[in-house]
């Protein structure tokens, strides 16, 4: 049996956690996650009130009953719907896990999480921010590196430095991400000190996935190399495959343009126009280095399995090295 602090916290199989993705980790894709052992998140960013996130949980617990969390997001540069409605209807629909993520501390909302006996994951890019959740009262931290798609923050450091630095000096559980793609990312992270892992541009090329075909094309024709990073001028930096619509936004924020300028460009329809509507010129087009790793779209069963069993192949690989003792 998997046994770490967060298989425990959560009362998952295993410490692979999806990595909320704004417009892809819906019901279906986070109830596929959950079904393999893991735990799905659905991202409630695109949702305008608290009735359409209940409907979107509704629908996953259909598909799944096992544990699922949902993604809250604290972002003030992008105003991303009414939070107290969805704490409400996570509340209400008895999730047992929030993610929170984005520029605010999570401080005011894990009160009223905890309160409802809801346990709460922070996610962040510096150990800064890992020590701030941790004093905030965070049940266990995510701490992602350079690599992550998304969101990665200002300051530039890998997973492999962030997270035995994080293990040094946190008392909670340490979640890595950021790169990790396959068992072995899977098992380097555990072995640097985290007690699972957070996955999202693996998780996006896969047939459960609502990405469009064509974009999981471009990731399947897309190497380590190709992604870069937008945003950075206005301090919410992303990491993005490289296409029309991100030239120009680099263009603009070359010239110093400001966040009004931009917000057409990086706006939450010509990201989903891109990722979801297949219409790859249009939008951001969010990705990690870890795409360089991806050569098949399986489902997700088939990623989740395939962790456990490399990893568990990597320690027989070890035990023969002499490195470690066969129990
Ligand atoms: C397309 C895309 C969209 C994302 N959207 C969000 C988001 O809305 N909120 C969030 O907290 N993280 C977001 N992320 C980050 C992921 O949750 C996760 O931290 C990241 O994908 C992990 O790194 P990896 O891509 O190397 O596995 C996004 C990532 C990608 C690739």
């Amino acid at each position: 049996m998997f046994s770490t602090g967060i298989t425990r916290l959560l009362g998952i199989k295993y410490p692979i956690i999806l990595g909320s993705m704004h417009w892809i980790t819906d019901a279906k894709l986070s109830s596929s996650v959950s079904n393999a052992g893991g735990l799905g998140i659905i991202s409630s960013a695109r949702f305008k009130d608290g009735d359409e996130l209940r409907e979107e949980i509704r629908k996953a617990k259909q598909l799944t009953d096992k544990p699922l969390g949902v993604n809250i997001s604290l972002n003030r540069a992008t105003a991303l719907g009414p939070n107290t409605e969805f704490i409400q209807a996570v509340i209400e629909e008895r999730i047992p896990v929030v993610e929170t993520s984005g520029v605010r501390s999570p401080e005011e909302v894990i009160y009223p999480l905890h309160a409802a006996g809801i346990k709460v994951i922070h996610k962040v890019t510096s150990i800064k921010h890992a020590i701030k959740a941790e004093q905030c009262g965070a049940d266990a931290v995510e701490i992602v590196g350079f690599a992550n798609g998304g969101n990665v923050g200002m300051d530039d450091v890998s997973t492999i430095v962030l997270v035995p630095r994080a293990k040094d000096v946190l008392k909670i559980p340490i979640i890595a991400g950021g790169g990790i793609a396959d068992a072995r990312g899977f098992m380097a992270a555990l072995v640097l000190g985290a007690e699972g892992v957070v996955v999202g541009t693996r998780f996006m090329a896969t047939i459960e996935s609502p990405v469009h075909f064509k974009f999981k094309q471009w990731l399947l024709d897309s190497q380590e190399n190709q992604t870069v990073l937008v945003q950075r001028s206005i301090r919410n930096t992303h990491r993005t495959l490289i296409n029309d619509a991100v030239r120009q936004v680099l263009k603009m924020e070359e010239r110093g343009a400001e966040l009004e300028e931009l917000r057409p460009w990086i706006s939450g329809e010509k990201y989903r126009g891109c990722i979801i509507e297949g219409r790859l010129q249009e939008g951001m087009a969010y990705c990690g280095q870890a795409v360089g790793l991806i050569n098949d779209i399986p489902s997700v069963s088939t990623v989740v399995d395939s962790f456990i069993k490399g990893a568990r192949e990597i320690g027989e690989r070890l035990i023969a090295m002499g490195l470690l003792m066969p129990s």
